[in-house]
């Protein structure tokens, strides 16, 4: 019997799951497995903590200044509303299937292989190109504070710039060399995380929960002490007309939801850990969704005090809620601890990131579309070590060569085209597998998944009309890898291939 490339992997109506049990009966039978640890306030932090970071910190403002206008509040709604309309299918799909694969393992459920090994191989931009995104804009933050920090104690502790920036950049689509050697802060907090990661998630998870509260508490300070600031005038126009280079208008504001859409990527990654949830069945929708409303909120209700404090054109720099803060000198307290959260902020994303990418891996490899050593778990931390090791490593060497602005664009549109599998998964299970015990049900499922695929590839579509030409190259490389090893390695093919 020919193997097709659409072939789905069965999936076994998950009984009740507690704490300490084996996380993966089958495949996995026998050997060392992850530990079910993790609870329901664990995942909703770290769903924060892989969520608040260089999309709100960075971006924002060079998407209010360059395409949204103060309207960049009703991008944050478009792009939270795509990300709704996916978290409420990735709750269905967590809560069913606790399982760390994520989009990969839904797929791979749903709608065979291929397409499972296309979103497997797209989930590596989400988290490892994520987390070296985030770990240059984490540089940049240090070494600004650095530089605050020199200006204090008469001594320059910051990074010389050869050291602290890419050495590589890309112009008109080609690559050319900046001068600078290494951005070594980059390089350092990724290992220094991954080191984290390698020791255990109760580890992972308890640092995040730290970090998260003081980026929270920091951004909270931030709106309550902005918020009297605010002049409405900053408002108008709401939504600034169409300019001779094309910028703003309604065509502004979507294309500004397609870039801050970044600022919401992370909620899905409490999916990853659902094999290590005590009770996945009840905490994994309450992890991504509670995530998820609490982020929403934040952002918009940020992005209104942002635009409300200063004209939107002048909100178009690295580091915009400073460069608010800047401008009223009673708010410069407020200006240094807001670097701090950043700083602390942008590392517990790098964290999720980190954490994320080797349990996708790690499902990957359990069913032999990658090679074992991903499957491989730390006898005594209970960790995918090896995969692990292998993502911080070559996270540390994007984030120690490249720069952010290659990177950002990429991470959102291998996060859209998961997200909008994941919605049509859950229709697909819904029609083929209607016998599944399903704790948590997505509302209004021909509504909702449908408007939910179609909202994340539209903003893929807006992503992809300027970057098609690296997303090109990735796919087709992954599908040369997919024919070469993944195909030929498959356990599922080998099952049908048996006479
Ligand atoms: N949502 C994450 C961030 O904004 C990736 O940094």
């Amino acid at each position: 019997m020919s193997h097709s490339l659409f072939a789905t992997k069965p999936v076994a109506a998950s009984a009740h799951v507690d704490a300490g049990e084996p996380a993966e009966a089958g495949d996995l039978a026998g050997h060392l497995t992850l530990k079910r640890v993790l609870t329901a306030r664990h995942l909703v932090m770290l769903g924060i903590g892989g969520v608040i970071g260089a999309g709100i910190f960075v971006l924002t403002g060079q998407a209010a200044a360059n395409h949204a206008g103060p309207a960049i509040m009703l991008s944050f709604v478009l792009a939270g509303f795509a990300c709704a309309m996916a978290g409420l299918c990735y709750a269905e799909f967590a809560a069913m299937l606790p399982v760390s694969g994520s989009a990969y393992s839904y797929a791979y459920a749903t709608l065979g292989e291929i397409v499972a090994w296309f979103i497997g191989w797209n989930l590596v931009l989400e988290y490892l190109f994520a987390a070296s995104t985030v770990a240059v804009g984490w540089s940049g933050y240090l070494n600004s504070f650095l530089h605050t920090i020199s200006g204090w104690i008469g001594v320059d502790v910051a990074f010389p710039e050869a050291l602290s920036s890419a050495p590589l950049a890309v112009s008109n689509g080609r690559i050319t060399q900046t001068g600078a050697l290494i951005n070594l802060p980059a390089v350092a907090i990724v290992i220094a995380i991954s080191g984290v990661c390698y020791r255990g998630i109760t580890q992972s998870a308890s640092l995040n929960t730290v970090i998260v509260a003081i980026k929270l508490s920091v951004i909270l300070l931030f709106m309550g002490f902005s918020a009297q600031y605010v002049n409405p005038e900053n408002w108008v126009p709401f939504v600034p007309p169409t300019n001779d280079a094309g910028q703003f208008g309604w065509a502004g504001v979507a294309r500004a939801a397609s870039i801050v859409f970044f600022a919401y990527i992370g909620f899905d990654a409490v999916s990853t850990a659902a094999q290590e949830a005590k009770n996945p069945q009840r905490d994994m929708p309450i992890g991504i969704l509670g995530s998820l409303v609490i982020c929403t909120v934040l952002y918009i209700v940020m992005s209104g005090v942002l635009t409300g404090m200063l004209p939107y054109t002048q909100l178009g720099t690295e580091k915009p809620v400073a460069t608010a803060l800047a401008a009223y000198p009673s708010l410069l307290w407020l200006k240094t601890l807001v670097e701090i959260a950043a700083i602390a902020g942008l590392s517990s994303v790098i964290l999720v990131m980190l954490m994320a990418q080797p349990r996708i891996f790690y499902a990957m490899a359990t069913d032999g579309l990658i090679p074992k050593f991903f499957s491989r778990v730390h006898p005594k931390y209970q960790t995918p070590y090896a995969g692990q090791a292998f993502v911080g490593f070559f996270a540390a060497i994007l984030a120690g060569l490249l720069p952010i602005s290659v990177l950002g664009d990429l991470v959102s549109m291998g996060t859209l085209l998961a997200f909008a599998t994941v919605c049509i998964g859950v229709l697909v299970l819904r029609k083929t597998r209607p016998d599944l015990q399903r704790s948590f049900r997505v509302p209004l499922p021909y509504l909702v998944c449908p408007l939910g695929a179609a909202a994340c590839l539209y903003l893929f579509s807006l992503a992809f009309a300027d970057n098609w030409h690296w997303m090109s190259v990735w796919i087709v490389a992954g599908m040369a890898i997919y024919f070469a090893y993944g195909r030929r390695h498959s356990l599922l093919r080998g099952a049908n291939l048996k006479p």
